[in-house]
């Protein structure tokens, strides 16, 4: 891995916490599901936007593991719209060349799902444009603990030597495998925290939190957090120029 501190480049790679769907449509006087539906919107916005200034890869978070515990009429409209979004939007993020990856636990997800996951992996995967990774029934510490143990595994067969366990060699195991690290996060609604997501992959990242509501997404609010990002200094725990 080469990390190199300095003033920073354009983002390689953006994740996005897409948070403040139901708040948006209680301030509305609309159903939850208004504001989910208003988010798929912005996250039309938010692919065309990345690809458009040249992002190579936009993370996100689309169902977190910890959104089954909302009520099921929610958790049962939330599996309704990325049924409806993967349908509807992956034959044209195809014909604009976007390469899709789907990354969280399989297991437990009705089939349905699991084929239309398997289905738009398979077809965008020679594309290469922007490449474009959901978040689906993704946990992050349940991730690293996957990774944990599928590496055990791979010791107790003699297939790994303990000596040989780097971070690189871990991150091998992790469901980001080949992607590189997000170089920003933005999370908008005002929130302030990771919420299990990448924690793994955002030891150096950026974090730049917007205070629209997701539904409110735009391409400004891109701009306006990629304009932020462009201003710090990223060190990765060295000197910077001046200090050093
Ligand atoms: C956070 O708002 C948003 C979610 C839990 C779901 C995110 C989903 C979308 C934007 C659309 C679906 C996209 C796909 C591909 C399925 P919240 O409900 O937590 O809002 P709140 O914090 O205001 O209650």
């Amino acid at each position: 891995m080469t990390i190199t501190a300095g003033r920073s480049a354009m983002p390689q790679h953006v994740a996005i916490i897409m948070d403040g769907n139901g708040r948006w449509a209680n301030a509305r006087g609309l159903p939850r599901s208004a504001g989910h539906r208003k988010g798929v919107e912005a996250l039309r916005t938010a692919v065309r936007a990345a690809g458009e200034m040249g992002i190579e890869y936009l993370t996100i978070f689309s169902f977190s593991s910890e959104n089954w515990s909302r009520p099921p009429a929610e958790v049962s409209f939330l599996l309704d719209l990325m049924r409806h979004f993967v349908r509807q939007d992956v034959a044209e993020l195809h014909r604009e060349n976007v390469r899709i990856r789907i990354i969280g636990e399989r297991q437990g997800l009705a089939p349905d799902i699991v084929a239309l996951i398997e289905e738009t992996e398979l077809r965008t995967q020679a594309n290469t444009g922007l490449t474009l990774v959901v978040a689906f029934n993704y946990g992050s510490r349940h991730e690293i603990a996957t990774a944990a143990r599928e590496l055990a595994l791979a010791v107790k067969s003699g297939r790994v030597a303990p000596d040989s366990i780097t971070p690189e060699l871990f991150g091998s195991f992790l469901s980001t495998e080949g992607i590189p690290d997000p170089d920003l996060l933005i999370r908008t609604s005002g929130e302030q925290r990771l919420s299990n997501y990448l924690l793994w992959q955002c030891a150096y990242t950026e974090f730049v939190f917007v205070d629209e509501f997701w539904p409110d997404f735009s391409r400004e609010t891109m701009q306006r957090a990629i304009t932020e990002y462009l201003a710090r200094e990223r060190r990765f725990g060295g000197l910077t120029a001046q200090s050093a």
